[in-house]
């Protein structure tokens, strides 16, 4: 979608200059477990509270125009964790899923998901292919929720995928891997936030991201509201982005 002379009004009235919104911004939510920790709660507590700032990030996306929104929900490497708390991450994801599908449908949001899916039990299959049918016509925002995802998972998988097409070797470029990756037809994201203090990509789009301006604030994800996601867009406004060109030739850069 074309951003609305609201999405404009409101870029104006936050400072913020309406045609440098990035179209795809990426979110590791990090900091659940220390949020919870620090009010002397289970780190299912702190899991809880996330959703709220999920809300939040999903409504400024909507409010500046982001046409694709990827959140880190689940990483490969989270499997490790207690059985108890991936029990409740999976739990919390389908009641949300339940309560919320109506209202990301009413708003245009689409959701989508990119990583191992299958491995997730299957009342989570069956809730994720269910919202995924009930929002696949809205243009609005494409909400892309990274589950049981890593990189190197995804990038496995697309070498498998290619050596299974029959593809020669001289047939390989950066056009065909990224056609071969669970995130193909989404434009790479021009903004990466991570809360919580930690400066680590742990496993995320680390293909797509070649190019990306990071953002690391201290918020733990439970505490990140609306006013975060607009601190990170003014960041992200003052950065100069080169691709390795020169400032002023950097529209002309192609990303190899
Ligand atoms: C992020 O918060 C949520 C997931 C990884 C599922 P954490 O659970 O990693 O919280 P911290 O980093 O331990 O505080
Ligand atoms: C990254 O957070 C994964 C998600 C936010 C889903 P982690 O908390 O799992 O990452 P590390 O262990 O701090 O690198
Ligand atoms: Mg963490």
């Amino acid at each position: 979608m074309e951003q609305s002379k609201a999405m404009v009004d409101r870029c104006v009235s936050l400072g913020l200059d309406p045609n440098r919104i990035p179209k795809h911004v990426a979110i590791i939510m990090d900091g659940n477990g220390r949020w919870a920790k620090d009010r002397g709660e289970s780190r299912v507590f702190g899991h809880m509270h996330g959703v709220d700032s999920v809300r939040s990030a999903i409504e400024g996306a909507m409010e500046l125009g982001v046409r694709y929104l990827t959140l880190y929900a689940f990483s490969t490497e989270n499997w490790n964790r207690p059985k108890e708390e991936v029990d409740a991450l999976m739990n919390l994801l389908v009641d949300t899923l339940l309560r919320e599908v109506k209202e990301l449908s009413d708003k245009g949001v689409r959701l989508r998901t990119i990583g191992d899916v299958a491995s997730l039990p299957s009342s989570c299959q069956e809730q994720l292919a269910l919202a995924e049918k009930s929002t696949e016509n809205e243009t609005n925002l494409d909400l892309i929720l990274a589950l049981s995802y890593s990189s190197k998972w995804e990038m496995v998988e697309a070498i498998r995928k290619m050596i299974a097409s029959g593809i020669r070797s001289e047939e390989i470029n950066p056009e065909v891997i990224s056609e071969n990756l669970s995130t193909h037809g989404i434009p790479d994201p021009e903004l990466m936030i991570r809360t919580s203090g930690e400066h680590r990509i742990s496993n995320f789009l680390l293909w797509q991201m070649a190019y990306t301006e990071f953002h690391f604030t201290s918020v733990l994800w439970p505490d990140f509201r609306k006013e975060n996601f607009y601190e990170a867009m003014h960041d992200f406004q003052h950065r100069e982005r080169r691709f390795g060109g020169l400032a002023d030739t950097n529209h002309n850069v192609q990303i190899q």
